[in-house]
Order: structure tokens, then C-alpha cells, then sequence
């Protein structure tokens, strides 16, 4: 069935108080749940109480301690009868943890128990009305065999523990904190803590546990002051503070996302808990530090105001990825942080945008709400909040969310709560730019600038295309931040924010007497595309000049996106080709000689836009021609400035090992220097990979190595690939590290490679990190996955018919890649359509399956 947002009702039974009793096991869990239930006065009366049930049978119905038989069973859920006003329901039910695979509810995860119930998971442990407009306080007792489960978890505050005299023991939690059943959770196993402690600005001392297996506490310390740093940063820049005398997080190695921001008990992917410099990338480091805040910002932003149904996702979704992002622009480098969202939104939610699957933020029907847990509500959800934040400046959206969180405190509100909040406290009206919640698709900006005697007048069209659903679209606010250069002096007067409103419309800039160069969109402060025929020499202008840094990498970017499309189009010819390419080799050139720039940042500004990215570019993208025509690029940029990046590698290579911007810039760079040497003189980057490798005293300059290792030919290859697996066998997340290597590389055979890592021993479709590792990793490797022969599609279509049995919401992820076939060319895209039909004629398909390739196939 179809779930409609206007269909929205508010639920006929309060449910103020939850009591729940666990007998745990890891095959048999038996749950008592008791709940208090009154009629809503705010609704319309039902006597019949419609409980969510997944897979579970009542072994009990009491009414008020008595057993009653006034109840049934519709499909999966539990429909009672009440004949008053107020009652205690109780019901009993048994569900096996070692048998859920799909890591739902509650689960079994290498010999201990944890939960996920986000969105819809509680209804697989307890019948329940499992939706997030209704708000309990719970009490949770807990019973388990002392030694198999020593570590007893729930959310809120434990009241009692003690043992009992058959070796097993009990632990009571109480959480204040009224929340919605996808905010329950529940550990129990043999966990170690990393013990810490933070002093709110009001003076709560709040006691930190990150627990983990036992070998793994050395690789906490990150996590731990990414924790205390993000409990310090949400009281200075939202005067938000923590409200329990206990924050305790958990890493568990079976988990579908990322992490889950449970009351009081955040439940991690360990992915993103455990790292050292030997085992994790600098990168791993700042996903950490990322998720950590994410989870925890959302004690306000999703836990303390919540959602009144999952069609308001974004609501917290999207505020919290935004403050998350914030943070580390703090915590780090504020543009790297910038230029890193972007290429996030442009590679992932920019093609859901422009694909079968495009949705608004904010979403109207759903079949699976899992499948909307997309870069959409996320990223573009973030973006939308940050341009109000442009638009209104820091101070007062600061005297916004201030006004949102004291209205909406304790309640669970909706997207159009927030728009109000922000309209009231920040002074706004935000009439027309409620179309960013409603309508979907990347705008598309044309920009003109003409120059006539002193005035400089900026044309500005925009349109946003039709999406599947949504065949007609009005325009929307834009707000676009521009600068305009002098081309003598090199400066600009100030930076200015123009708010495009209409379909089209000019603005006009006077005192220029030559014509300016144009820097638009700067910061990216509105997420959209921009199509203008810039002038090359102005392109170079502000790559080499442009005081936003951002601005500075896009207008390289734009450099090279330009050339690359006319390179596939085979609209150049060979004197074209070199002279376009030797303008690129200037700009990147001038990139490495500059010592203005940090780096972090040199590091950004040589990255080559991604094949994705470029095809996202075009209305009928052919990934054959893309990769070769990117790759050449590569190797021509990589001969032509050979002298340069060995120089580079050869001077980074000599700041020794830190964690400070400096020498996390160092690696950046070093690598990157690899991938040009490489691609140009493939004999000397395998000698120089080879040495950075065996040299590397870190997992960054080591796996950055084995990457360029992997894409080339050679014993260096092999020698390296099973030195490192030999070296961190036994360490999960460096052997999912391992498989990603050769499934998104760029060697040739790497089809094959993946087909026999399949087999390998340490392979299985049970753990979604080792299937995102290996899959996940292939079919976003476009050389590969876009195999002509069509087997890059048969093998993902072959994953997700093998798991989607076993955990469909995974299985589900893979669809999208398949679902790009409109937009192929025509003899990949029919060999892409025809393994969604395969998929789409598999009997019993999961609903979340069934949902992406029915919407894919359109
Ligand atoms: N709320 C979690 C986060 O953003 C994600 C949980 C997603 N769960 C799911 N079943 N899709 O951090
Ligand atoms: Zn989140």
C-alpha cells in the first residue's frame, strides 16, 4: 500500500507510560510490554487500538491483568478492542534474535544483542502503536545470563541492577525523556567502556561510555573527544545542552547505516567509532568525528523536537546534517569542509534529483520509508536550511532555532513548524521558498552578464525541471551569493547576495567602466546548477584568483568539466585537445606552485570531477567515452607536470607523521601527486606507490598507495595486496577496506577481481559493511559497473535478488545505480532496463525492492 502525507491523522490512543521486561537470549527473547493507554483527547475516538506488529505472534492479551480474547489480527498488526477510557494493555511475545537478518528490531550481532528500530523496527520486538507521534516515558527491566551478556544497556538512567542465584542478572533503566517508539534501545553483551566525563555550561556532570569489544578500546580516543567536542559546540552556536546524567554510545559491527541517535544510547556502525593512525584514513578520522556529532546533535534536533510522521524526516534529517556540517567546518578547514558537502550532494543527491527516484525533501507517498533515508532529505535537506541561513545571516537564524527549539519542545512537529519558526524568529517571509520543501529537481540557473558603458547587468533565468509526479514547476528563491572582479586589480567590492525570485530577471551593477568577471554562486550558496558559457580567460582568472576558495575550485572545476564534454563529444580535434589540455596544465600548475594554499585545499583543487559527476552533466551520458576521455586527461596532466608532482610527493613525503591540518595535508597531496604519476608514467608511480607503501607509517599514505597499486599492472600489485591483507586480517574494518580497494578500482580485470572476492572465505551478504565494501563499492566504480557487455549490471542485479531475503533495506540501496538507465546510452541502457526487469519478475520481492524497481522502471 501506498503511504500519502495528506492522509495524515493523529493517533486516537496516548500512550504516556511503556513498561517492558526483557528475558534476553540470543535465539529466544521473550518481551513483556505493559502499556498505559488513554483516549486522544485531540482525536477521534476509536475503541479498537491499532497496534504495529512485524513477524510476531501474541503468546498474552491482558486488558487491565485480565485476559481478554477482544482482539485480532490484520496481517501483521494487532487490533484490540477497549471498552473505556483508560487502560493497561499487556501483551507477551517471543521473537528470535539470531534469526533476524535484516538487522531490524532486535538482533543478534557476533554474540551480543543490540537494536535498531529507526524508522519502523520497534514493531518487530513489541506490538505497538510504532509511530513517532506517539510519545512514552519507558521503564525497561532486563534479565540475561550474567557471563554472555555482562554489559546490561537501555536508554535514559539505570535505577537497579543485582544478580540472581541461576546466573543471571537484571539491570532496570528509566528514561524521563517522553520519545517515540524509533528511539528505544537496548544492549546487552560483553562490552568494555572508554569512560570519560563532560560539565554542561549549567553544571551537569554528564558521565561518556563509548563501549566496545574488548580489543578494540585503544582505537576510542577520537570518538571520545569528538564527543566531548561536539556536546561543547552545540551549547556555544545553538545553546543546546544535554539533559541526562548519562551519555553512552555503542559500537556494533552488523549494522545497516551508519549510527542511531537513541536516547541517551547511540548505537554506531563501528566504522565510525574505532580508529587509530594505523588502521584508519584521515578521512575515517573526520567521518568520525562527523557521525559522532550527527548522533549526538540530534538530542535536540530529532529526540527532544521530533517528527509528527516520516514525511518529515528532513525536519531533523536535514537540520541535523547541516549542523553536523557546521561543526566540522569549525573543527577543520571551513572550505575543504565545503568542497567536500558538494562533491557529496553533486555525486549522490544531484542524480536522485535528476533520475526515476527523484523526491522533495520533504515527500509526499511512500511505500518503504526506509527507501527515503536518500541524499535528498539528508544532503539537499541541509542545503535548503543553510540557504535560509544565508539569507537571513547567522544571528538571526541563531534567534530561529532558539524560537523553534522553545516552541516545539517535547512535541513532534513538522517541516512546516521549522519554515514557521524561522519565519517568526528570524523576520522572514518565506512564502515562495516553501517550494524547496515541495517541489523536487535541481534548478537549473542560465546566467548572462552584459556590459554596456559604466553598467554591468546581470540576466538570470531559472527553470526546474519536471520530475517524475511533479510535471510543472514555479519558480523559486535563489539565493545567489556573486562577486564581480575588476580583471585589472584582481579585486572585487565586496561580495553581495542577489535572491532570484522570478523566472527570469536582471540585475544591474554600476561603476565599471571595463567589463568585471563574473563569480557566481559562490560558497555554493544555493544547491543548483549553473549554465553559462563562461569565457576561458575568465575561468582562469578565477581559478587562479578568486578569494572565495571555493569559487577558486569551481571555476577549475568548470575548466575541466568544459573541456572533458567537448572531448566526448569528439567535437575537438587533436590541436584543440593539446591546447585546451595545456591550459588545464597551467591552471593545475599554478595550483602547485602557489604557497598561499594550504595542502588540505591543493589537495581539493586537484581532484579530477568524478565520472558521475560529469555524466550527471549530460542528458545522455555514455560512461565508456567518459572514462576514457577522463582518464587520458589524467595521464596527459600527469606527464606534462611529471617534474612538478614528483617534486610534490618528494616534499610532502618528508612532514613527518600527525594528526595536525599540516601533515593530514601532506598525505592528502602525496597521494593525489600518485594518481597524476600514475595515470602519466605508470612505471614510475607503481616505484614510487611501491615505496610510499612500504614506507608508510599510517594507514592513509598506506592505503593511498595500494590504490594506485591496485589500478595498475605488476607484482607490486599482488605483493601489496597480500601484504596487506596479511598484516589486518584480522581487523574487520581494514579488511572491508581491502575488498573496496579492488572493487572500485581501475584496473582493467576488475569485474573478475570482484567475481572471485566474492568467494573468498571472508566474504558474506550477512554483514552490510563487507557487502557495501565489496558491491557497493563496484557499482559505484563506473569503468567497471558500466561494463559494455552488460555484466557489470547482471552481477548487481545477481546481488540484490541474492539479498534481498536476507536484508532487504541493503538490497534496496543497490537499485539506483540500475535505475540511471534513461539516462545511458542506449546500448548500455537497455541491458541496464533489462536486469530491472529480471529484478521486477523475481517472486516475493521485499517491499523495499519492489518499491525501487517499480519507480525505476517508471
Ligand atoms: N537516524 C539515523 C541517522 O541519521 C539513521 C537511521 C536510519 N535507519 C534506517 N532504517 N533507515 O543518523
Ligand atoms: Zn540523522
Amino acid at each position: 500500500p501506498v503511504i500519502r502525507r495528506e492522509d495524515y491523522k493523529p493517533f486516537p490512543w496516548l500512550v504516556p507510560q511503556v513498561e517492558l521486561s526483557f528475558d534476553l537470549g540470543i535465539s529466544k527473547t521473550t518481551v513483556q510490554a505493559k502499556l498505559s493507554v488513554e483516549r486522544n483527547p485531540a482525536a477521534n475516538a476509536d475503541p479498537v487500538i491499532h497496534l504495529n506488529g512485524d513477524g510476531l505472534q501474541p503468546l498474552t492479551v491482558l486488558i487491565d491483568g485480565e485476559p481478554t480474547d477482544s482482539w485480532h489480527m490484520e496481517d501483521a498488526d494487532l487490533l484490540l478492542s477497549l471498552p473505556g477510557e483508560s487502560h493497561e494493555v499487556t501483551i507477551t511475545t517471543e521473537i528470535d534474535p539470531s534469526a533476524n537478518t535484516q538487522l531490524m528490531g532486535l538482533y543478534a550481532s557476533d554474540g551480543m544483542l543490540c537494536t535498531q528500530c529507526e524508522a519502523e523496527g520497534f514493531r518487530r520486538i513489541t506490538f505497538f502503536p510504532d509511530r513517532p507521534d506517539v510519545l512514552s516515558t519507558y521503564r525497561v527491566h532486563m534479565t540475561g545470563d550474567a557471563e554472555a551478556f555482562p554489559v546490561l544497556l537501555c536508554n535514559g538512567n539505570l535505577e537497579a541492577s543485582g544478580a540472581n542465584d541461576d546466573g543471571t542478572h537484571w539491570a532496570e533503566w528509566h528514561d524521563p525523556w517522553p520519545k517515540p517508539s524509533y528511539l528505544f534501545a537496548l544492549v546487552a553483551g560483553q562490552l568494555v567502556a572508554n569512560t570519560d566525563s563532560f560539565t554542561t555550561m549549567n553544571g551537569r556532570k554528564v558521565t561518556l561510555n563509548i563501549y566496545v569489544r574488548d580489543g578494540d578500546l585503544p582505537r576510542t580516543g577520537h570518538a571520545m573527544e569528538s564527543l566531548k567536542k561536539s556536546m561543547r559546540w552545540d551549547e556555544k552556536v545553538f545553546g543546546r545542552e544535554y539533559d541526562l546524567d548519562l551519555f553512552n554510545i555503542v559500537a556494533v559491527s552488523d549494522f545497516n547505516m551508519g549510527a542511531m541517535e537513541n536516547k541517551g544510547l547511540n548505537v554506531f556502525n563501528t566504522k565510525y567509532v574505532l580508529a587509530d593512525e594505523d588502521t584508519a584514513t584521515d578521512s575515517d578520522f573526520d567521518g568520525i568525528e562527523g557521525v559522532i556529532a550527527h548522533e549526538y546533535f540530534h538530542n535536540w534536533s530529532g529526540n527532544r523536537v521530533t517528527c509528527r510522521d516520516w514525511f518529515q524526516l528532513s525536519l531533523k534529517e536535514g537540520f541535523t546534517v547541516l549542523r553536523d556540517q557546521l561543526f566540522s567546518q569549525d573543527m577543520g578547514s571551513e572550505p575543504v569542509k565545503r568542497i567536500e558537502d558538494v562533491r557529496v550532494l553533486r555525486g549522490a543527491q544531484f542524480p536522485e534529483d535528476s533520475g526515476p527516484l527523484a523526491h522533495p525533501i520533504r515527500p509526499d507517498s511512500y511505500r518503504e520509508i526506509s527507501n527515503f533515508y536518500t541524499a535528498t532529505v539528508y544532503n539537499k535537506g541541509a542545503e535548503v536550511i543553510r540557504m535560509m541561513r544565508t539569507m537571513v545571516g547567522e544571528e538571526r537564524f541563531r534567534a530561529a532555532t532558539d524560537l523553534y527549539f522553545d516552541t516545539h519542545d517535547g512535541e513532534a512537529a513538522t517541516c512546516e513548524d521549522f519554515i514557521r519558526a524561522m519565519e517568526q524568529g528570524a523576520g522572514i517571509d518565506l512564502g515562495q521558498f516553501r517550494l524547496w520543501y515541495s517541489q523536487a529537481g535541481t534548478p537549473k540557473v542560465t546566467v548572462r552578464l552584459e556590459h554596456d558603458g559604466e553598467t554591468a547587468t546581470l540576466h538570470l533565468s531559472q527553470e526546474v525541471p519536471a520530475t517524475p509526479g511533479q510535471p510543472e514547476k514555479q519558480p523559486m528563491p535563489i539565493p545567489l551569493k556573486l562577486a564581480l572582479f575588476d580583471r585589472e586589480t584582481g579585486k572585487h567590492h565586496g561580495e553581495q547576495l542577489v535572491t532570484l525570485t522570478k523566472a527570469q530577471d536582471n540585475f544591474s551593477f554600476a561603476g565599471f567602466a571595463q567589463p568585471p568577471v563574473l563569480s557566481i554562486n559562490r560558497g555554493f550558496s544555493a544547491p543548483v546548477t549553473i549554465q553559462r558559457d563562461t569565457p576561458v580567460e575568465d575561468l582562469v582568472f578565477l581559478a587562479a584568483k578568486d578569494d572565495d576558495p571555493f569559487a577558486r575550485y569551481e571555476a577549475l572545476q568548470d575548466l575541466i568539466v568544459s573541456h572533458l564534454k567537448q572531448a566526448v563529444d569528439g567535437a575537438l580535434d587533436l590541436a584543440a585537445m593539446q591546447s585546451a589540455r595545456e591550459a588545464i596544465a597551467r591552471a593545475l600548475g599554478a595550483v602547485l606552485a602557489d604557497d598561499t594554499l594550504d595542502d588540505l585545499m591543493r589537495g581539493e583543487l586537484l581532484v579530477l570531477p568524478s565520472e558521475t559527476y560529469l555524466a550527471e552533466t549530460m542528458l545522455i551520458a555514455d560512461p565508456g567515452r567518459i572514462h576514457e576521455e577522463r582518464q587520458a586527461m589524467r595521464a596527459a596532466l600527469g606527464t606534462m607536470l611529471e617534474a612538478e608532482f614528483v617534486a610534490l610527493h618528494q616534499r610532502a613525503s618528508a612532514v613527518p607523521f600527525s594528526l595536525d591540518a599540516e601533515a593530514r595535508g601532506a598525505r592528502k597531496v602525496k597521494t593525489q601527486a600518485l594518481i597524476y604519476l600514475a595515470a602519466g608514467n605508470p612505471e614510475l608511480g607503481k616505484q614510487m606507490a611501491w615505496a610510499q607503501y612500504q614506507g608508510a607509517d599510517n594507514m592513509t599514505d598506506r592505503q593511498g598507495a595500494l590504490m594506485v597499486l591496485t589500478g595498475l599492472t605488476g607484482i607490486e600489485r599482488t605483493d601489496a595486496l597480500m601484504d596487506f591483507y596479511n598484516r589486518y586480517q584480522g581487523n574487520a574494518l581494514v579488511v572491508d577496506k581491502w575488498f573496496a580497494l579492488q572493487a572500485s578500482s581501475m584496473h582493467p580485470a576488475c569485474m573478475a577481481h570482484v567475481e572471485s572476492l566474492a568467494k573468498h572465505p571472508d566474504f558474506t551478504l550477512k554483514n552490510p559493511n563487507r557487502v557495501r565494501s565489496l558491491y557497493m563499492a563496484f557499482a559505484y566504480n563506473p569503468h567497471a559497473f558500466h561494463a559494455a557487455s552488460g555484466e557489470g549490471y547482471k552481477l548487481i542485479a545477481d546481488v540484490i535478488l541474492a539479498l534481498d531475503p536476507i536484508n532487504p533495506q541493503t538490497a534496496a540501496r543497490f537499485v539506483p545505480q540500475l535505475g540511471r538507465w534513461r539516462r545511458i546510452e542506449p546500448g548500455r541502457s537497455a541491458l541496464m532496463k533489462e536486469q530491472l526487469e529480471r529484478i521486477a519478475s523475481a517472486p516475493e520481492l521485499s517491499r523495499d525492492t519492489y518499491e525501487q524497481v517499480s519507480r525505476s522502471l517508471g
